[in-house]
């Protein structure tokens, strides 16, 4: 079988990494990079750290207003279905790249095949919201990472095309979390130089469109600031110009602020630090299988398996709020994974067989 893939952000290049390897020993792959994620630290280094197949094709698409973003990848994305005529598209979570890639081969009728599907946050407001449930209602086969999602894949009438097939990150995580030990990593700091990792620090990361106001951003650095450790925090680009300006006023002393690093660093930066603060959607499922307590900064539960005995907590961005989370004491029950086998990429694969 061709089946074309479509990536563009930095979260779908880590699921590409395990799910490509298994797809290209009996098939074909078409590998597109809609450009959506272009710096180095964002892009690149993933490929080239995890050994991912250099794309077939980049579009070279970036920036811009949700639509104007999704209408460039929409044209672009087709011509290259047309061209490439593949039998599958394969698409994975809710990025603006996972919406145009489904529309378009929805509407040339090529069977699409969706990773990480049925994620329910039930806040339109949220514009992953819109990508995912648009994303699942064209696909052909929902390939569900938990049983929450298979549920909410039931709830909305889908059920004949879901497959819980488990967590493409966690097999990843799995495969890559011994990679790079903590002694090795050189944090890079915004005026180019280095420094080692703490012995004792949290982990924090933040890049949400619903986290990049001010007065939001000023509210998780003041907790950063009263924290018992050093904070470490790699910068999305989306934040980069504000926290510079906010540093410059509010002159953090326990915060290091780095540059974005690779996803062999992030994943030792996990398992190393003492607690996370993030609203990553995939920060929060590394913290849980590292067993690191982790508080979520949204008004929504992404994933609410890792909700449990104070695991993963949601805060409000308000600094009170996620210094009283992190106070309370996790419980870990070692027993408990509800992301899968740590094979999701073969059963991917076996599910799209199967389908044929
Ligand atoms: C996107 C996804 C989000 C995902 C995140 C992963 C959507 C709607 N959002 O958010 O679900 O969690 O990726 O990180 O698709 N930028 C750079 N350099 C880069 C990448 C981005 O400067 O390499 C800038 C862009 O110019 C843009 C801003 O950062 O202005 C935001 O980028 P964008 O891709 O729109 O959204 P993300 O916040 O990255
Ligand atoms: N990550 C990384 N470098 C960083 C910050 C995050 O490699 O500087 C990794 C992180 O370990 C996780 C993934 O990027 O696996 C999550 O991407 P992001 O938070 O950008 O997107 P989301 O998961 O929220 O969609």
């Amino acid at each position: 079988m061709k089946i074309m893939t479509v990536v563009g952000a930095r979260p779908q290049f880590i699921k590409e990494a395990v799910v490509s390897k298994q797809l290209r020993i009996k098939h074909t792959e078409i590998l597109v990079h809609t450009g959506q994620h272009y710096d180095y630290n964002m892009s690149d280094s993933f490929f080239d750290e995890l050994d991912i197949p250099k794309p077939d094709y980049n579009l070279g698409i970036s920036g811009g207003s949700h639509a104007e973003m999704t209408a460039k990848m929409l044209v672009a994305l087709e011509e290259t279905m047309i061209k490439e005529k593949p039998d599958w598209v394969c698409v994975y979570g809710d990025t603006n790249s996972t919406l145009a890639a489904a529309l378009s081969a929805a509407k040339l009728h090529i069977p699409i095949c969706h990773v990480e599907a049925g994620i329910r946050t039930h806040c339109l407001s949220n514009p992953e919201e819109i990508n995912r449930v648009c994303t699942d209602h064209v696909s052909t086969l929902l390939l569900a990472a938990t049983q929450s999602s298979m549920d909410d894949i039931k709830r909305e009438g889908l059920t004949d095309r879901g497959v819980f097939v488990g967590d493409p990150m966690f097999d990843a995580f799995e495969h890559y979390k011994n990679k790079v030990g903590r002694d090795e990593i050189k944090l890079t700091l915004f005026n180019g130089a280095t420094e080692g990792v703490p012995r004792e620090y949290y982990y924090l990361t933040c890049h949400r469109e619903e986290n990049t106001d001010n007065a939001k951003l000023s509210q998780i650095l003041d907790a950063a600031e009263k924290m018992d450790a050093p904070v470490i925090y790699p910068v999305h680009p989306r934040n980069r110009s504000k926290i510079i300006d906010l540093n410059q006023k509010n002159g953090y002393n326990n915060l290091i602020f780095t540059e974005p690093v690779g996803y062999l660093e992030s994943i030792c930066l996990v398992n190393n630090a003492k607690k996370i603060v993030t609203d990553s959607g995939g920060l929060q499922r590394e913290a849980f299988f590292a067993g690191k307590q982790c508080v979520t900064i949204l008004d929504f539960v992404c994933w609410p398996e890792t909700m449990i005995d104070n695991r993963n907590q949601l805060a409000k961005p308000d600094s009170d709020s996620i210094l009283e989370c992190l106070s309370k004491e996790q419980k870990v029950d070692s027993d408990y994974m509800p992301f899968g086998d740590g094979h999701a990429a073969e059963h991917i694969i076996n599910a799209i067989e199967e389908h044929c």
